[in-house]
Formats: structure tokens, C-alpha cells, sequence
């Protein structure tokens, strides 16, 4: 393979990989960087919404104080706090009240922090209202779902990106909630975090597998091709 054509080739991955756009030293442990206007777009839980909407509960959902809804998911905006990679708390205003049954049904979900620890995050959530079982709970910061942050994390242009993170309840949020199990499967969850400009370029990219599958991809064919100029050139 000729030089140019060796190029073209190299250029051609790159391009379709796309380089990441940050590439600097990890954060210390332990530090954190600003977080401003975070959004987060969750279901919650699609059977649950099925059968508040449905025949048999005959209900609704409201939201208020900033969280909005569009089939089939809640969005929360403006979400601030920090970001760190084994630390960080990033809050939202904004509610989703469940109601159902003429009125016995009637749970807000409201306040979603996301607290960040490595590949996993916890949700957390104040929980108002009354378990299927006619528990009345009114709890504060309950961590309600985990989330599985593993591959579906990528971080570019000063923006940590998370994409349909799986979500399982927790024993807490099973206690709360009601009904469901702990391990429960809860809707995927999805969220952004612009980072402070001035901390930004000190944090780590997160590499998406796609990076890295490029990154190998281009690797073993420069080494292909570094092996036939070889050949050649003995046989030359
Ligand atoms: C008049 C009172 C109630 C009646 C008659 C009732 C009835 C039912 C029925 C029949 C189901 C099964 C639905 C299905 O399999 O598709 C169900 C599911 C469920 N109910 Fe109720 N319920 C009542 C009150 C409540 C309350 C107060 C809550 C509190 C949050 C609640 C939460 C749930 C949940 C989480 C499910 C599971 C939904 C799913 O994911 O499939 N229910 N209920």
C-alpha cells in the first residue's frame, strides 16, 4: 500500500469514528466540576403510566414547578450541582402527581437528584402519597432507582451525555413506592450535564465502545499495512 493511499485510509476511520473532542488528564479524585442547566428525560414506568391512563385506574398524570411531558417521557430541566467522576449531586425542581381510582390513587414523584458514584448513579426522588397497600408515605431524597451508566456514557464539547441508562427500584424505592419489587425494572433513563467551562477540560472523556472499536479498527490496520511495505520491500 502506498503512502497516500495509506492516509486516505487512516483518514477515512478517523472521520467515521469521529475523534473525541476533549482529550485531557482525569479529574484528582474527588474533585468536581460545576454543573448548569442539566436536563434529564425519563418514563418512570411505561406499564405504570399503561395503567394509571388505562381502564382500570382511569386516572392521570400533572406535572408542575418545571417538569414537563411528551409521549412517552418526563423531561426536567435547568438541573444544577456538580459532577465528579466517583462524586456529585445534580438537582431538579419540577413534580409528576399519579392519580387514579377516583382519588385513592395519588403519588407525586417530585425533586429528581441524580448522585453519581463510578459507572453507576442513584435517582432520588420525594416521594408523597399512598402505597397500593394504603400506606401513607411522605419521604424526602429517597433513593429511588439505580441507574446503570456503564456504555451508555459519553462526554464531548463540555457535555457529559448519558443515553437510555437502565433503571432498577431499589429497596428504598420499593418501600416508597409500593407495589413493585426491589430489582424492579423502571424506564430507561437519560440525562445531559454541561460542565463549567473552566473545569471542563479536565476531566477524562468518557470513551463510548464505538471510540474504542474505531480506535482498534485502525490500529491492526496500520499494523496490516506496516507488515505488506515490509514484504514488499524484502521481496524488492
Ligand atoms: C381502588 C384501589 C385500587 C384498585 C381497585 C387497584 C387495582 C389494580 C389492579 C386490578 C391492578 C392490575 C393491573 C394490571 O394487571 O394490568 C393494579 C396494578 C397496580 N396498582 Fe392498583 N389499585 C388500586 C389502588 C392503587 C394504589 C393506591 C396504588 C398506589 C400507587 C396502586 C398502584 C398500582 C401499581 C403500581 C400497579 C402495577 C401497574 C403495572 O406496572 O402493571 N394501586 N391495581
Amino acid at each position: 500500500m502506498k503512502g497516500p493511499a495509506l492516509a486516505a485510509l487512516v483518514a477515512l476511520f478517523v472521520g467515521i469514528a469521529g475523534a473525541p473532542s476533549a482529550a485531557a488528564a482525569p479529574l484528582a479524585a474527588g474533585d468536581t466540576c460545576a454543573v448548569d442547566a442539566a436536563t434529564m428525560i425519563w418514563g418512570f414506568k411505561e406499564s405504570f403510566r399503561s395503567y394509571i391512563s388505562g381502564t382500570i385506574a382511569n386516572g392521570e398524570w400533572t406535572v408542575a414547578d418545571g417538569a414537563t411531558y411528551a409521549t412517552p417521557d418526563f423531561s426536567w430541566s435547568a438541573g444544577k450541582g456538580s459532577y465528579g467522576q466517583q462524586s456529585g449531586l445534580v438537582a431538579f425542581d419540577g413534580s409528576v402527581e399519579f392519580t387514579g381510582h377516583g382519588g385513592i390513587l395519588d403519588t407525586t414523584i417530585a425533586h429528581p437528584q441524580l448522585r453519581f458514584d463510578g459507572n453507576k448513579a442513584m435517582l432520588l426522588l420525594d416521594v408523597t402519597g399512598t402505597t397500593q397497600d394504603g400506606a401513607t408515605v411522605d419521604s424526602r431524597d429517597v433513593e429511588f432507582v439505580e441507574i446503570d451508566l456503564g456504555g451508555h456514557t459519553v462526554y464531548a464539547d463540555g457535555t457529559i451525555t448519558v443515553t437510555a441508562a437502565p433503571t432498577t427500584l431499589t429497596a428504598a424505592g420499593a418501600a416508597a413506592f409500593g407495589t413493585y419489587p426491589e430489582g424492579e425494572a423502571f424506564d430507561a433513563l437519560s440525562f445531559t450535564l454541561p460542565l463549567d467551562a473552566t473545569c471542563a477540560d479536565a476531566v477524562a472523556p468518557v470513551s463510548s465502545p464505538w471510540w474504542i472499536i474505531s480506535s482498534v479498527v485502525v490500529v491492526l490496520l496500520l499494523a496490516a499495512a506496516a507488515v505488506v511495505l515490509v514484504v514488499r520491500r524484502r521481496r524488492a
